[in-house]
Order: C-alpha cells, then structure tokens, then sequence
C-alpha cells in the first residue's frame, strides 16, 4: 500500500514539474536561446512552415521537420496548433518520408465543397498538397525526382491519410519542381497551384485536386535570380476596391543581406497568367531571418505569414543543442501604394496585442546624445513589444546590451536614407564566419517622423518600421538578456510617443 501512495506521490510531482514556473527556469538555464514567444519544436531540426491552414477556430502550422536530429535529414511534417496564432501546441508529427521520398514543402486546403471526393459522412475533407522528393532518384540525373502529392484528414486534422494515386502532378524533367501552394479560384472554379520550378514559377489549375494541367510560367526575366527560386505563394488583397494579386517568391541564396530571403510582385492574375505591374524588385523582409514564408489558408479577407526565423547561410550551425530554429511571428499582410507602386506592409497579428501584459510608456522625451531609458520602460522582462514614434528622420538608434559588453543596434541613418540592425557584436557569433554583420533596408515611406515597432524576444528582433513598410528580422545568441535598453540621436530627436508593453507567456 505504501509503495503505491509512494508512486502516486511521485506521479503527482513529476506532473507539477513539467507545468510549474520552476521547470520552465530550470528549462530556460539548460536552453538559454529558446524563445519564449516564438514557435520552435520541442525537439530536433525544424525548416519551412507548411500547410498553414484555419479550420474551426484553429491555426494549424505544420513545418519542415527532422525529428532525430538537430541536422536537416529526411523531412517529415511536424505539425502545432494555436486558437490564438500567438501560443502554439506542438502536436504529434503528421507526414511521414515514405518509398516517393521525403515529404518537402506545401500547403493544405478546406475542401468545403468536396472537389477532391475524399469526403465521407458529411465530414470536410482537409488536403495536404506537397512535394515528394526521392533522394536516391536525385543522383541519376533524370530530373524526376521531386514530385506534387497530396494527403487528406476527415478529423480537422488529427490524422492524415496520403492519397493511393500519389504522385497527382509528374515532373516532365525540372530539376527543382516543389513547395506547391494552392488556393481556390472561383471565378473558373478551379485550384491554382503556385509552384516553384528553378529559376520561374509554373501555375497549375485543377477542378478536384488530383488532376492538374499547366497553365503559364513567371519569372524568367524577372525578379531576382541570385539562388533557385523556393516557395512560392499567390493571393489578392483589396486595396482601396481594386483586387491587386501578390505572388511572394523565396529564393535562396540572392536574398539582399545574403543567403535566403522573400521577394515579391504586384500584378494581376485571370486564372491563367500572372502579369507584374512593374519590374521593380521588392523584398518582404530585409532582415536576415525571415525565409520560406506563405500565407495560411481559409482566413477570408486577412492574409496571415509566418517565415522560418533562420537562414540557410548558418542555419545547421546556430547554438542551439537540443532543438533548431523558430518561427517568426505571424504577420498581417496589406498593401500601400507609393507613387505608382504597391508595396506590402507586415505588422504583428493584433492576437499579440490581445494577449495579457504590462505597459509603460514615454511620452514627448527629447534625446540629445545618449539616453538609457532602461528605468523609464520599467526595466526589461522578456518578451516584449517597444514602441517609438519620433518626431523627425533624423539619425536615431537603439542600443540593447547587456553586462558581456554584448550589444545589438537598430536605427536609421538618413544619409543612406535605411534602416539598420547590427548585431556584430550582439553575442555569440563563432558558429558562422556569415552571422556577425551590420543588415541594412531602405526606407521606403516619406513621412516627417520614424515609426518602430520591435518585437524582442530571447534570440530575435523583429523591425517593423514606417507601419510595416519597412521589415527586418534578426537572430542573436546573447549570453546573458539585454538589461539595459538605450536611444541615441547626436542632433536631438523627440520621441513623441512610445513605450514598452511586455507580453505574457503561458
Ligand atoms: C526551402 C526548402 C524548400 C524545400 C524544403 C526542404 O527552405 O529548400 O524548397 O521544400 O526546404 O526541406
């Protein structure tokens, strides 16, 4: 009798552990570098989100995943689930590598009107589209190695079953032939497969899923072609009543601070052919870390991104023992038009500003030289959102640092007219000659005064200046938190309003 109270005690122990703060603190000393916000998989190697999908009230991410080491391997979907797309529950994995190969990017759809025929009992069926890649095929040069397939769930998602017709879209011979991201077209009641094909974009059409033909190609004379074009994704938003398309277009390397990043068009699209409205080159992000994001699917009017906070410079490289690379936070997507051209906007999902937290706030302080504000912000607890809005363009810069003599500085220099964050000196760096290095993006509003939205979290820093026009995320590996937060502006600046709001994490 008294051994079972004994294991019945120990059970209820070992239960507390896992949930109380202790554990968490024990947790955060043995993985000083796991985010506190940010979606990272409990364990093991993590690339591209995948199949971002909202269904009854639920966010579903699923991701690049290799779950027996900390290495890119043979990928599987990993899959998380959010009501919230702030705070994410990992959940079991969901596509396995099978005899077609690993199981690379994709996308999943609400089959609400059964196009694909898997319903069964009235349930919606929810199709996975993804490319199969056959590592063994890769090597005989055929080029047939990557391959489109599909999978459905008819429980919202719990479990998947792969389609026996698979592969539902053959490679005619494209070395590079994945990440398709499909959406449903109403007007010809067709799919659109958006699909990354090397150096262009091949759309696709189908009435049920499984039966695709070629539509047109994109790209080859346009855009940027530093590195193999990689995840692609195609939507509308309405801009002032006019329908403007975005097809966003990940290309590793090429990217404008160095190895992967997003580029993206304006233009229209009639179901068959993409036409860009201009041959201007445009970068969703120009920080290093923001790479392979798309758009989550069934979301109506609102177009919500999330990117794999990494880059494929140093990615297998970066300090993290036990798990690899997070999530950005999800980004509202819209558009501004500047002149004569459409630009998009990202801007943290309002969720975040829902979420529980303290605030305080600055109001109409004038800097001259430099000013620690450590105090005035009431003291630095991660994570938080900061907030400035000064009231001229002038050189300005924010400081984050800690007792190591690390230090991370954002800002922007008016001479170059551009944004920076230098994280040279932000904390461990020797994993990767590419990592240390000064980031730069060009402003692109006009406004009188600067606007920055930060969003710090334990190893990343996210820049959303001028309302989004402007965005840059960066990674950092400080050894100990940035306590002390300072602003410098050597002409003198006033911020107008601003402040710090912590965000609460469960
Ligand atoms: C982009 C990418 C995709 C591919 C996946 C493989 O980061 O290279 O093109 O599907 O990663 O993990």
């Amino acid at each position: 009798m008294h051994k079972v109270l004994f294991l019945v005690f120990l059970w209820v122990c070992i239960a507390a552990c896992n949930t109380s703060p202790a554990y968490k603190q024990a947790s955060a000393l043995e993985e000083p570098f796991r985010p506190l916000l940010h979606f990272t998989p409990d364990s093991g190697w993590m690339n591209d989100p995948n199949g971002m999908l909202y269904h009854k009230g639920v966010y579903h991410l699923f991701f690049q995943h290799y779950p027996d080491s900390t290495i890119w391997g043979p990928m599987h979907w990993g899959h998380a689930t959010s009501t919230n797309l702030v705070h994410w529950k990992q959940q079991s994995i969901k596509l396995f590598p099978d005899s077609l190969g690993y199981i690379y990017s994709g996308s999943a759809v609400s089959d609400s009107l059964n196009t694909s025929g898997f319903a069964k009992d009235g349930k919606t069926p929810l199709v996975a589209i993804f490319t199969h890649h056959k590592m063994e095929k890769e090597k005989d040069g055929a080029n047939t190695h990557e391959n489109q397939s599909i999978a459905y769930s008819l429980n919202d998602g719990a479990t998947w079953t792969k389609y026996a017709g698979n592969p539902v879209l053959k490679n005619p011979g494209h070395r590079d032939f994945r990440d398709p991201k499909v959406a449903w077209y109403a007007e010809s009641k067709k799919w659109i497969m958006t699909l990354a094909v090397g150096d262009r974009i091949m759309f696709y059409s189908s009435p049920n899923l499984k039966d695709w033909q070629k539509e047109s190609e994109f790209g080859v004379k346009a855009g940027e072609h530093g590195g193999v074009w990689e995840c692609p994704d195609l939507f509308s938003i309405t801009h002032n009543g006019k329908e403007v398309w975005v097809l966003i277009v990940n290309l590793n390397p090429g990217a404008p601070n160095g190895g992967s990043g997003t580029q993206y068009f304006t233009g229209d699209f009639d179901g068959k052919n993409f036409t860009p409205h201009s041959t201007q080159i445009k970068w969703m992000d120009y920080g290093p870390d923001n790479y392979a994001g798309i758009t989550w699917s069934n979301t109506g009017d609102r177009k919500i991104l999330i990117g794999w906070m990494s880059n494929w410079l140093y990615a297998n490289k970066v300090p993290t023992p036990t798990w690899r690379s997070a999530m950005t936070i999800p980004r509202e997507l819209n558009l501004q038009k500047i002149g004569r051209e459409y630009y998009l906007t990202s801007l943290p999902v309002q969720e975040l500003l829902h979420i529980e937290g303290s605030e305080t706030k600055v109001e109409n302080l004038t800097v001259k030289g430099t000013v620690d504000l450590t105090e005035k912000l009431g003291g630095i607890n991660l994570p938080y959102m900061l907030k400035f809005d000064l009231a001229q363009a002038e050189d300005f810069s924010l400081t984050f640092s800690n007792n190591k003599g690390e230090a991370l500085v954002i800002g922007y220099e008016k001479g170059a007219n551009q944004y920076f964050i230098d994280r040279s000196k932000a904390g461990l760096s020797d994993f990767s000659q590419q990592f240390a290095a000064i980031h730069t993006a060009p402003r692109l509003g006009g406004a009188d005064g600067l606007s920055f939205t930060l969003l710090v979290d334990v190893a990343s820093v996210e820049l959303f200046a001028d309302k989004g026009l402007t965005s840059m995320t960066s990674i950092f590996f400080a050894q100990h938190v940035y306590d002390k937060i300072s602003v410098r502006s050597d002409k003198g600046n006033t911020i107008l309003k601003g402040g710090l709001r912590k965000i609460d994490v469960k």
